[in-house]
């Protein structure tokens, strides 16, 4: 362990373990499963063009601000911020981000259920021979109609995202995302490559990359933002949390850079692999598949190449450890909260936070067919929402207003440029965390009133 000791907090072995670390937070279903079905909610290139924006603008600055805070105290989000401002309200947004994790984490890993089915799924051939989308689109249904296999591998996900925490951060969370991250992009290029020579595969692509800006409006703009914090894993103190276990000597602004970097590339591949497949397959397809677009997707592409059963199992392999390093980071806010501020131990506070997480999440893993509110797009969808998009919007909105004016930008520019480390970018940062940030993520939650009236 290298720099400063962070005593029983555990720290990470180098610059680079932390950027894996968060990288392997960021990416996730966020970016396979996410990204792709928002695209294709939200007007195709043109949300991709806005979302691209929202990370370079706002993302980033709200990035490098959570990861400021972090470090500056070591400590966890409610932690953190009674060290910068004691005894007063601003405490509010490390709670909000410790419920917030939770609700993320509670439908998360229904999701990540769903991916360690199509893993069994797939290793054991359910997707061999000829594959249209009727028969993708079937399977989805059928599977997650099934609520005993879906909360089965529910418990499996969060008891092995419970086991990981309850061992530590740096034994935990990093040994996994070494090896993994690289392979899991190297796959994901071979796919989309292989996914561009489909017939018929050019009408995805524009649909992807050529915006029709007659679809923009202030939903899109919405959803982009909400989307590019989830899948940066902003606004609720994961970055701060994990910025807290970054060592002093490190440079902050080029690692926000990689993880923003890094964490943006893997969601526009994976459209390039979702949309020219379903649209080779489809035509132009009229129904996008919602929170199943993935699922249905992916094991199209996997019955045109040669050992796609090889493929295809390595794929939802990769994808279920992606979406487990981003679960552990979910978990770890409440867990760290819990360990600094209540004194718990490690174990009992994941345990504990597992287990609660695992009954919210229980709505969100059930069957379509239920009673209306308990539907599970539905419950699933709003959690998203609500927690995943509104929750982070308002979390992100606070960071920045609590850096730019009551932590004040100069003591968090000391922070960033701690060791003498440059900072080129400086003025546009400030710029972006006192006004573009904040006065863009206002102006964006008051439309929501439009939107949901
Ligand atoms: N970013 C992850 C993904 O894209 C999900 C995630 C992990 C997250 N930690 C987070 C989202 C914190 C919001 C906040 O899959």
């Amino acid at each position: 362990m290298e720099g400063h000791d962070l005593n029983h907090r555990g720290n990470w072995g180098s610059k680079i373990a932390f950027i894996f670390a968060a990288t392997g937070s960021a990416v996730g279903l966020g970016n396979i499963w996410g990204f792709p079905m928002m695209v294709s909610r939200n007007g195709g290139a043109v949300f991709v063009l806005v979302y691209i924006l929202a990370v370079v603008f706002i993302g980033f600055t709200v990035m490098l601000a959570e990861l400021a805070i972090g470090r500056h105290t070591q400590k966890n989000p409610v932690g953190a911020i009674e060290q910068i401002k004691p005894k007063s309200p601003w405490k509010l947004i490390g709670y909000l981000g410790i419920l917030t994790g939770i609700c993320i984490l509670s439908f998360y890993a229904v999701v990540a259920s769903w991916a360690v089915g199509y893993l069994v799924k797939t290793a054991s051939g359910a997707f061999r021979g000829e594959l249209n989308s009727e028969i993708t689109d079937q399977i989805f249904t059928s599977f997650t109609a099934n609520p005993f296999q879906v909360i089965f591998y529910f418990t499996i996900v969060l008891g092995i995202t419970t086991f990981i925490i309850s061992k530590g951060v740096k034994k935990g969370i990093e040994k996994w995302t070494k090896v993994l991250m690289p392979l899991l992009f190297l796959l994901i290029i071979f796919l989309a490559i292989r996914a561009l020579m489909l017939p018929g595969a050019e009408a995805g692509i524009s649909y992807y990359l050529k915006p029709d800006f007659s679809k923009f409006n202030g939903t899109v703009v919405l959803y982009a933002l909400g989307q590019a914090f989830f899948s940066l894993s902003l606004g609720m103190g994961t970055m701060l949390t994990y910025g807290s276990y970054i060592s002093k000597s490190d440079n902050l602004v080029t690692s926000a850079g990689w993880v923003s970097f890094a964490d943006t590339i893997i969601a526009l591949l994976a459209g390039l692999i979702i949309f020219p497949t379903l649209f080779a397959f489809q035509g132009v397809p009229s129904e996008m598949g919602g929170e199943g677009l993935v699922f249905k997707v992916f094991p199209l592409i996997f019955s045109k190449i040669p050992g796609g059963l090889i493929f295809g199992t390595l794929f939802f392999t990769l994808l279920v450890v992606a979406a487990i390093t981003s679960t552990i980071s979910l978990l770890e806010v409440p867990v760290a909260y819990a360990i600094d501020e209540r004194k718990w131990s490690r174990q009992k506070a994941a345990i504990i936070m597992g287990i609660i997480a695992f009954i919210l999440g229980i709505p969100s893993a059930l069957p379509s067919g239920g009673v209306a509110f308990f539907t599970q797009i539905k419950f699933l969808g709003n959690m998203f929402f609500i927690f995943g998009n509104l929750s982070l919007a308002v979390g992100a909105l606070l960071i920045c207003i609590f850096v730019g004016y009551v932590w004040g930008v100069k003591k968090a520019i000391q922070e960033i440029t701690s060791g003498d480390r440059p900072f080129r970018m400086k003025s546009l940062w400030v710029f972006s965390v006192k006004f573009l940030s904040p006065i863009a993520i206002i102006i964006i939650l008051y439309f929501i009133k439009t939107i949901a009236g």
